[in-house]
């Protein structure tokens, strides 16, 4: 089973992704948790240059290829080996958020981004995709609150996040197996949303 967290940045993510996997290991699954970019010691490098402060122009194109250099690393040395023994694997963002921000974000055919995404992941696509919602609005008051350092793509105009979480949402209309969990709520409220969604693939 391959489960992938997606939602613009401080959309909650990483937090109900932390709670499933208590609640999945509590529940005796072996599991395996990897976050993108990076992930891998190649993917983590990549990820110093997909993401990194200091102002290197990169090209939407680049940046599409970067996140998939990362991922092609992770789906080869961490997700398959892992699918292969019967773990469940929980992924911080995957293919959608190539889609999104490279897609919907930068322009890139979004055609385009499927094709190189296959190319990196050989067509493996997660059996559930849970796609965290907040608003804009949210989004910036808790990076705010967070105060660290903005990386590039968090430096970007409104615009560009405001397409990027139209394209999720976009992306969960089209597809069952996106499914839509309002990020706006308590951490509690979030994670048991997100039990009561994977409940249906993970007995
Ligand atoms: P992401 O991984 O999507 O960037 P995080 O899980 O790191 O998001 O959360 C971003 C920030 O928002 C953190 O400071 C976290 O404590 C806070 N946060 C996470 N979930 C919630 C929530 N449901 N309500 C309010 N704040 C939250
Ligand atoms: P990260 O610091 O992990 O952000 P978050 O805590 O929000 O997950 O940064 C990941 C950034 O990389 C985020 O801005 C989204 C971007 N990204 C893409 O643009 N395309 C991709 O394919 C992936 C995996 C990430």
């Amino acid at each position: 089973m391959f489960i992938t967290f997606e939602g613009i940045e401080g959309s909650g993510k990483s937090t109900v992704m932390a709670a499933v996997e208590r609640a999945l290991r509590a529940q005796g699954h072996e599991l395996v948790v990897a976050r993108e970019p990076g992930g891998t010691p190649a993917g983590d490098a990549i990820r110093d240059v997909a993401l990194q402060h200091g102002g290197i122009a990169v090209h939407p194109l680049t940046e599409l290829l970067l996140m998939n250099a990362s991922r092609a690393q992770l789906v080869a040395d961490v997700v398959r080996p892992a699918l292969e023994r019967g773990d469940v694997v929980l992924c911080d963002r995957y293919v959608h958020s190539s889609l999104a921000y490279q897609g919907y974000g930068r322009g890139v055919p979004l055609d385009l981004v499927r094709s190189v995404c296959d190319a990196a992941t050989g067509g493996l696509m997660p059996d559930l995709t849970l796609l965290v919602d907040i608003s804009y609005e949210t989004s910036r008051a808790r990076l705010a609150a967070r105060g660290n350092g903005r990386d590039r793509l968090e430096r970007e105009e409104e615009v560009f996040h405001r397409r990027v979480r139209e394209g999720y949402l976009e992306l969960a209309s089209r597809d069952e197996r996106v499914v839509r969990i309002n990020g706006e709520r308590s951490p509690s409220e979030v994670a048991d949303a997100a039990l009561s969604a994977l409940s249906v693939i993970i007995a």
